[in-house]
Protein backbone atom coordinates (compact mmCIF):
# COMPACT_ATOMS: atom_id res chain seq x y z
CA UNK A 1 0.00 0.00 0.00
CA UNK A 2 1.54 3.25 -0.86
CA UNK A 3 1.72 6.18 1.96
CA UNK A 4 1.21 9.50 0.46
CA UNK A 5 1.88 11.14 4.30
CA UNK A 6 4.63 13.48 4.18
CA UNK A 7 7.57 13.12 5.83
CA UNK A 8 9.02 15.65 8.38
CA UNK A 9 12.20 17.06 9.36
CA UNK A 10 13.66 19.80 11.60
CA UNK A 11 17.05 21.53 12.47
CA UNK A 12 17.99 24.24 14.82
CA UNK A 13 17.96 26.36 11.47
CA UNK A 14 18.67 26.36 7.70
CA UNK A 15 21.67 23.69 8.13
CA UNK A 16 19.52 20.85 7.96
CA UNK A 17 18.28 21.34 4.15
CA UNK A 18 21.75 19.49 3.82
CA UNK A 19 20.72 15.99 4.82
CA UNK A 20 16.82 17.23 3.43
CA UNK A 21 18.46 17.98 -0.14
CA UNK A 22 19.78 14.30 0.47
CA UNK A 23 16.62 12.99 0.91
CA UNK A 24 14.27 14.53 -1.76
CA UNK A 25 17.52 13.59 -4.36
CA UNK A 26 16.86 9.48 -3.05
CA UNK A 27 13.18 9.39 -2.61
CA UNK A 28 12.13 12.41 -4.71
CA UNK A 29 8.43 11.41 -4.95
CA UNK A 30 7.89 11.76 -1.44
CA UNK A 31 6.31 14.92 0.01
CA UNK A 32 8.63 17.01 2.48
CA UNK A 33 8.19 19.57 5.16
CA UNK A 34 11.38 21.37 6.78
CA UNK A 35 11.49 23.05 9.61
CA UNK A 36 14.15 25.66 10.20
CA UNK A 37 13.84 26.80 13.95
CA UNK A 38 16.10 29.83 13.56
CA UNK A 39 14.48 31.99 15.89
CA UNK A 40 16.57 29.17 18.76
CA UNK A 41 19.52 28.60 16.66
CA UNK A 42 21.92 27.61 17.78
CA UNK A 43 21.15 24.95 19.80
CA UNK A 44 24.58 23.65 20.74
CA UNK A 45 25.41 25.76 22.75
CA UNK A 46 22.12 25.13 25.34
CA UNK A 47 21.33 22.93 28.05
CA UNK A 48 20.40 19.46 27.25
CA UNK A 49 16.39 20.35 28.71
CA UNK A 50 16.36 23.04 26.50
CA UNK A 51 16.95 21.37 23.28
CA UNK A 52 14.76 18.58 24.82
CA UNK A 53 12.30 20.90 25.01
CA UNK A 54 12.91 22.70 21.72
CA UNK A 55 12.64 18.44 20.27
CA UNK A 56 9.84 18.05 21.21
CA UNK A 57 7.74 21.38 19.88
CA UNK A 58 9.36 20.70 16.23
CA UNK A 59 7.99 17.03 16.58
CA UNK A 60 4.98 17.76 18.05
CA UNK A 61 4.18 20.77 14.92
CA UNK A 62 4.97 18.05 12.34
CA UNK A 63 2.66 15.26 13.65
CA UNK A 64 -0.13 18.36 13.50
CA UNK A 65 0.96 18.63 10.16
CA UNK A 66 0.13 14.75 9.67
CA UNK A 67 3.87 13.29 9.22
CA UNK A 68 4.43 9.95 8.87
CA UNK A 69 8.26 9.85 10.07
CA UNK A 70 10.75 11.98 11.42
CA UNK A 71 14.03 13.00 10.47
CA UNK A 72 16.14 15.16 13.37
CA UNK A 73 18.11 16.39 10.95
CA UNK A 74 20.13 17.95 13.73
CA UNK A 75 22.99 16.18 15.09
CA UNK A 76 22.99 18.21 18.70
CA UNK A 77 19.47 17.27 18.85
CA UNK A 78 19.64 13.81 17.80
CA UNK A 79 22.56 13.41 20.21
CA UNK A 80 20.69 15.01 23.02
CA UNK A 81 17.17 14.24 22.06
CA UNK A 82 16.60 11.29 20.13
CA UNK A 83 15.88 8.70 22.85
CA UNK A 84 12.97 10.91 24.24
CA UNK A 85 11.85 11.37 21.09
CA UNK A 86 11.55 7.54 20.39
CA UNK A 87 10.15 6.64 23.84
CA UNK A 88 7.43 9.51 23.71
CA UNK A 89 6.05 9.12 20.30
CA UNK A 90 4.29 6.44 17.69
CA UNK A 91 5.79 7.87 14.86
CA UNK A 92 9.64 6.16 13.11
CA UNK A 93 12.97 8.92 13.68
CA UNK A 94 15.82 8.88 11.82
CA UNK A 95 18.36 10.64 13.25
CA UNK A 96 22.17 12.00 12.50
CA UNK A 97 25.24 11.23 14.17
CA UNK A 98 29.18 12.39 13.27
CA UNK A 99 30.24 9.40 11.04
CA UNK A 100 33.39 8.73 14.04
CA UNK A 101 32.88 5.04 13.04
CA UNK A 102 33.62 4.48 9.12
CA UNK A 103 36.47 7.78 9.15
CA UNK A 104 38.30 5.60 12.55
CA UNK A 105 37.98 2.75 10.21
CA UNK A 106 39.54 4.04 6.95
CA UNK A 107 42.27 6.65 9.22
CA UNK A 108 45.69 5.37 7.83
CA UNK A 109 47.11 8.63 10.11
CA UNK A 110 45.25 7.13 13.00
CA UNK A 111 44.42 10.75 13.48
CA UNK A 112 40.89 12.24 12.78
CA UNK A 113 39.30 15.48 12.99
CA UNK A 114 35.54 16.24 14.25
CA UNK A 115 33.98 19.37 14.18
CA UNK A 116 30.72 19.60 16.07
CA UNK A 117 29.14 21.90 18.41
CA UNK A 118 29.46 21.57 22.40
CA UNK A 119 26.45 20.07 22.71
CA UNK A 120 26.70 17.22 20.64
CA UNK A 121 30.71 16.46 21.39
CA UNK A 122 29.39 16.12 25.59
CA UNK A 123 26.54 14.43 24.48
CA UNK A 124 26.46 11.07 26.13
CA UNK A 125 25.48 9.27 22.63
CA UNK A 126 28.59 10.67 20.81
CA UNK A 127 30.98 9.73 23.88
CA UNK A 128 29.88 6.34 23.79
CA UNK A 129 30.58 6.08 19.97
CA UNK A 130 33.91 7.63 19.87
CA UNK A 131 34.88 5.17 22.97
CA UNK A 132 33.41 2.13 20.87
CA UNK A 133 34.92 3.12 17.17
CA UNK A 134 38.08 5.30 17.74
CA UNK A 135 39.61 3.42 21.02
CA UNK A 136 42.91 3.36 19.01
CA UNK A 137 42.63 6.87 17.24
CA UNK A 138 43.98 10.00 18.27
CA UNK A 139 40.59 12.01 17.97
CA UNK A 140 40.78 15.73 17.23
CA UNK A 141 37.65 17.20 18.70
CA UNK A 142 37.09 20.75 17.93
CA UNK A 143 33.71 22.71 19.10
CA UNK A 144 32.71 25.20 15.96
CA UNK A 145 31.87 28.28 18.22
CA UNK A 146 30.64 30.67 15.92
CA UNK A 147 30.23 28.86 12.84
CA UNK A 148 26.19 28.10 12.79
CA UNK A 149 25.55 31.73 13.71
CA UNK A 150 27.29 33.01 10.44
CA UNK A 151 25.82 30.44 8.21
CA UNK A 152 22.60 31.32 9.34
CA UNK A 153 23.22 34.90 8.91
CA UNK A 154 23.94 33.57 5.26
CA UNK A 155 27.82 34.68 5.49
CA UNK A 156 28.92 30.84 4.85
CA UNK A 157 31.54 31.85 2.17
CA UNK A 158 32.22 35.13 3.87
CA UNK A 159 36.18 35.96 4.94
CA UNK A 160 34.76 35.95 8.67
CA UNK A 161 34.36 32.46 8.18
CA UNK A 162 37.53 31.73 6.40
CA UNK A 163 39.56 33.20 9.49
CA UNK A 164 37.33 31.34 11.86
CA UNK A 165 37.46 27.87 10.16
CA UNK A 166 41.61 28.24 10.21
CA UNK A 167 41.77 28.90 13.37
CA UNK A 168 39.66 26.17 15.06
CA UNK A 169 41.19 23.67 12.06
CA UNK A 170 44.69 24.52 12.75
CA UNK A 171 45.14 21.33 15.69
CA UNK A 172 43.29 19.14 13.43
CA UNK A 173 46.48 20.16 10.77
CA UNK A 174 48.93 20.24 12.97
CA UNK A 175 48.58 17.10 14.31
CA UNK A 176 48.13 15.60 10.73
CA UNK A 177 44.55 14.23 10.71
CA UNK A 178 43.59 12.46 7.19
CA UNK A 179 40.06 12.61 7.92
CA UNK A 180 37.05 15.64 8.97
CA UNK A 181 34.27 14.33 10.24
CA UNK A 182 31.38 17.35 10.10
CA UNK A 183 29.39 16.79 13.08
CA UNK A 184 26.74 19.45 12.58
CA UNK A 185 24.20 19.57 10.12
CA UNK A 186 25.22 23.10 8.97
CA UNK A 187 28.74 22.08 8.33
CA UNK A 188 28.47 20.72 4.68
CA UNK A 189 28.13 24.24 3.54
CA UNK A 190 31.12 24.93 4.94
CA UNK A 191 32.95 22.47 2.48
CA UNK A 192 34.25 24.38 -0.18
CA UNK A 193 36.04 26.80 2.19
CA UNK A 194 37.28 23.74 4.16
CA UNK A 195 38.79 22.37 0.73
CA UNK A 196 40.63 25.51 0.78
CA UNK A 197 41.92 25.66 3.86
CA UNK A 198 42.79 21.55 4.85
CA UNK A 199 45.37 19.88 2.30
CA UNK A 200 44.50 17.87 -0.35
CA UNK A 201 45.22 14.52 1.31
CA UNK A 202 42.36 15.06 4.03
CA UNK A 203 38.74 13.12 3.19
CA UNK A 204 35.71 15.12 4.86
CA UNK A 205 33.09 12.95 5.99
CA UNK A 206 29.27 13.91 6.02
CA UNK A 207 26.16 11.80 7.07
CA UNK A 208 23.50 13.44 4.31
CA UNK A 209 23.28 10.59 1.92
CA UNK A 210 23.92 7.43 4.56
CA UNK A 211 20.75 9.70 6.57
CA UNK A 212 18.79 9.61 3.18
CA UNK A 213 19.39 5.81 2.73
CA UNK A 214 19.09 5.10 6.20
CA UNK A 215 15.29 6.63 5.60
CA UNK A 216 14.27 4.27 3.09
CA UNK A 217 15.35 1.41 4.91
CA UNK A 218 13.16 2.45 7.77
CA UNK A 219 10.54 3.12 5.66
CA UNK A 220 10.38 0.17 3.20
CA UNK A 221 10.27 -1.60 6.59
CA UNK A 222 7.58 0.15 8.23
CA UNK A 223 5.15 -0.41 4.79
CA UNK A 224 5.25 3.43 4.46
CA UNK A 225 6.93 4.68 1.22
CA UNK A 226 4.78 6.49 -1.46
CA UNK A 227 4.94 4.22 -4.16
CA UNK A 228 2.64 6.28 -6.64
CA UNK A 229 5.23 6.86 -9.17
CA UNK A 230 3.09 10.21 -10.69
CA UNK A 231 3.07 11.98 -7.61
CA UNK A 232 5.21 14.44 -7.62
CA UNK A 233 4.36 16.82 -4.42
CA UNK A 234 6.14 20.43 -4.06
CA UNK A 235 7.95 20.59 -1.29
CA UNK A 236 7.26 22.30 2.18
CA UNK A 237 9.69 25.21 4.37
CA UNK A 238 8.55 27.33 6.97
CA UNK A 239 11.17 29.21 9.51
CA UNK A 240 10.17 31.14 12.15
CA UNK A 241 12.69 34.27 11.15
CA UNK A 242 12.67 35.65 8.22
CA UNK A 243 13.41 32.80 5.47
CA UNK A 244 15.81 34.44 3.11
CA UNK A 245 18.76 32.41 3.52
CA UNK A 246 17.39 29.64 3.79
CA UNK A 247 15.18 30.12 0.41
CA UNK A 248 19.01 30.94 -0.92
CA UNK A 249 20.25 27.96 0.44
CA UNK A 250 17.72 25.38 -1.25
CA UNK A 251 17.38 27.89 -4.82
CA UNK A 252 13.68 27.49 -3.54
CA UNK A 253 12.61 30.70 -6.48
CA UNK A 254 14.33 28.11 -9.02
CA UNK A 255 13.19 25.27 -7.81
CA UNK A 256 9.42 26.73 -6.93
CA UNK A 257 9.82 25.57 -3.64
CA UNK A 258 7.36 26.50 -1.37
CA UNK A 259 8.90 28.53 1.42
CA UNK A 260 7.19 30.72 4.63
CA UNK A 261 7.36 31.83 7.72
CA UNK A 262 5.29 30.62 10.37
CA UNK A 263 5.31 31.00 14.23
CA UNK A 264 5.88 28.20 15.98
C1 LIG B 1 23.28 24.05 16.38
O1 LIG B 1 22.13 24.48 16.36
O2 LIG B 1 24.06 24.43 17.28
C2 LIG B 1 23.83 23.16 15.32
C3 LIG B 1 22.94 22.14 14.79
C4 LIG B 1 23.59 20.77 14.69
O3 LIG B 1 24.21 20.31 15.64
O4 LIG B 1 23.43 20.08 13.65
Amino acid sequence: MSDARPIGLFDSGVGGTSIWKEIHQLLPVEQTIYLADSKNAPYGIRPQEQIISLSIKNTEKLLEMGCKLIVVACNTATTNAIKILRNTYNVPFIGIEPAIKPAALQSSNKAVGILATKGTLSSELFTRTSELYAQDINVIEVVGTGLVELIESGKKDSKEIKDLLRNLLKPMIDQKIDYLVLGCSHYPYLIPVLKEILPPEVKIIDSGEAVARQTRTVMQKEGILNTSQELKLRPKFYSNTNPKVLKELIEADKNNYKVEYLDF
